[in-house]
């Protein structure tokens, strides 16, 4: 959790260097895509997997702590794999900790946008390179979208003992009332580039 709020903070302070286009010609971001998006299905899956089991075994108020504790879980074990530092965030968190900075906000924001035009969710990406202090970050972010599963604990119509657990857990929620195939949140993966 500090290497995720440390990650989000140094994403923030990249922002207006980002903005403004201090992006040098070494390092296309581009070439980091394939790995990013293999990586973000491989988390997908395995959280999927962990909370259909977890929903199953223990039932969905005793799992909620597996979207919360899971998920940390397998960024960390990809991260010791892969070099890249792993975040999941939303335009309606449920967890404060998670809550976007300005640019993950306006790169889902237009993910949002685009699929409201009609366009589907599995296909976007964004990648672009971050600055701070001299090095230099690849930043990647790809829409969540909600399933079925997710419905339990983000739909709308949470209820019962897993709407008191949440609420005791989490007072200011934000992340119910989602519909299957809306975005939920984003994945967002950062990963220093060597040598720069
Ligand atoms: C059993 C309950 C449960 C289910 C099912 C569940 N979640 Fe969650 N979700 C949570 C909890 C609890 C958190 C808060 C985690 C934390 O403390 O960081 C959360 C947080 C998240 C976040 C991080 C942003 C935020 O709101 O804090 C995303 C993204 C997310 N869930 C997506 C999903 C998706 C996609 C699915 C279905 C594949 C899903 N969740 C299924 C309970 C659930």
């Amino acid at each position: 959790m500090k290497r995720n709020s440390r990650m989000r903070s140094a994403i923030l302070l990249f922002l207006a260097v980002f903005a403004a286009g201090a992006q040098a010609d070494e390092g296309d971001p581009r070439q980091y895509v394939e790995e990013a998006r293999g990586i973000a299905q491989e988390f997908a899956a395995e959280l999927k997997g962990e909370l259909e089991k977890a929903i199953e075994e223990e039932g969905a108020s005793r799992a909620i702590g597996v979207c919360g504790e899971a998920a940390p879980d397998i960024g960390a074990r990809l991260a010791g794999e892969t070099g890249w530092a792993f975040g999941r965030t939303a335009l309606r968190v449920r967890n404060p900790r998670n809550a976007p900075d300005s640019r993950e906000r306006a790169v889902m924001t237009s993910f949002q946008q685009q699929h409201a035009e009609g366009i589907e969710l599995q296909g976007m990406e964004r990648i672009g390179i971050v600055e701070e202090g001299g090095l230099r970050y690849v930043h990647y972010m790809k829409p969540i979208p909600t399933q079925q599963v997710c419905l339990t604990c983000h739909g709308g119509d949470v209820k019962g003992p897993i709407q008191e657990a949440l609420a005791k857990r989490y007072p200011a929620d934000a992340a119910t009332g989602f519909q299957e195939g809306e975005m939920r949140g984003a994945f967002t993966f950062i990963k220093p580039l060597e040598g720069r």
